[in-house]
């Protein structure tokens, strides 16, 4: 299979990011990663696990690359190259407009810029609250061009008793929308309650 690319940038939900990475890789999927220089902070202030410690786990997979966000002549910077879709998890505000708006003056923004032009899936997990109208106007001009904005919210519905449970599923519904099969838990899933 051709590998997703993840972004990482300095929204705020490194857990979102952490396990977007494990789960893809538990799952057999190749990952081209990049974070952004905002992205590493965030994670820092908040996660237990260092974004090195995490990186040197990954590394221990053979499905597993990642590039620095500078590094322009990265494949996954190319159109030629084949990739199964990319997810930006968590999106910055900063980079939700710079891919609105063509910017690819990064890795992360060129790839979800290659990402669109070559008619991929392309799915942004976002997070800013409250959100102002630029916000709003550049996740609309990202929803009519096919982007999928996935907001991290919890399904209420399904009676989430933790974190965890908040973010599989959330990362859960970003794979699927990528593609992945089975990525919900069970306990995650639709169910209608009995009467
Ligand atoms: C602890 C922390 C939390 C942040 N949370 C958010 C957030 O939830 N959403 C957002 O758009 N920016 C957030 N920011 C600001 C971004 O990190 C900042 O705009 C940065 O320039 C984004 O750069 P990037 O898009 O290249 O990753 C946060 C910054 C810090 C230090």
């Amino acid at each position: 299979m051709d590998p997703i690319v993840v972004g990482i940038t300095g929204g705020s939900g490194a857990l979102l990011a952490q396990r977007a990475v494990d789960q893809l890789l538990a799952s057999d999927v190749p990952v081209a990663l990049a974070c952004s220089a905002a992205g590493r902070m965030v994670w820092q202030e908040e996660m237990d696990e260092p974004f090195g410690a995490a990186l040197e786990r990954w590394r221990r997979s053979s499905l597993f690359t990642t590039y620095a966000v500078g590094e322009l002549k990265a494949p996954i910077a190319s159109g030629t190259f084949p990739t199964a879709g990319m997810l930006v998890v968590p999106c910055s505000m900063n980079t939700l407009a710079a891919i609105a708006h063509g910017l690819s003056d990064n890795l992360i923004r060129r790839a979800a810029d290659v990402t669109l032009k070559e008619g991929r899936k392309l799915v942004l997990v976002p997070r800013e609250t409250p959100l102002s109208a630029i916000h709003l106007e550049n996740m609309l001009a990202l929803a009519r061009m096919g982007v999928t904005i996935l907001s991290p919210e919890p399904a209420f519905y399904l009676h989430p008793q933790s974190i965890d449970d908040v973010v599989a599923f959330i990362v859960g519904r970003a794979l699927n929308a990528l593609g992945v099969p089975n990525a919900l838990p069970d306990h995650l899933r639709y169910q209608r309650r009995s009467e």
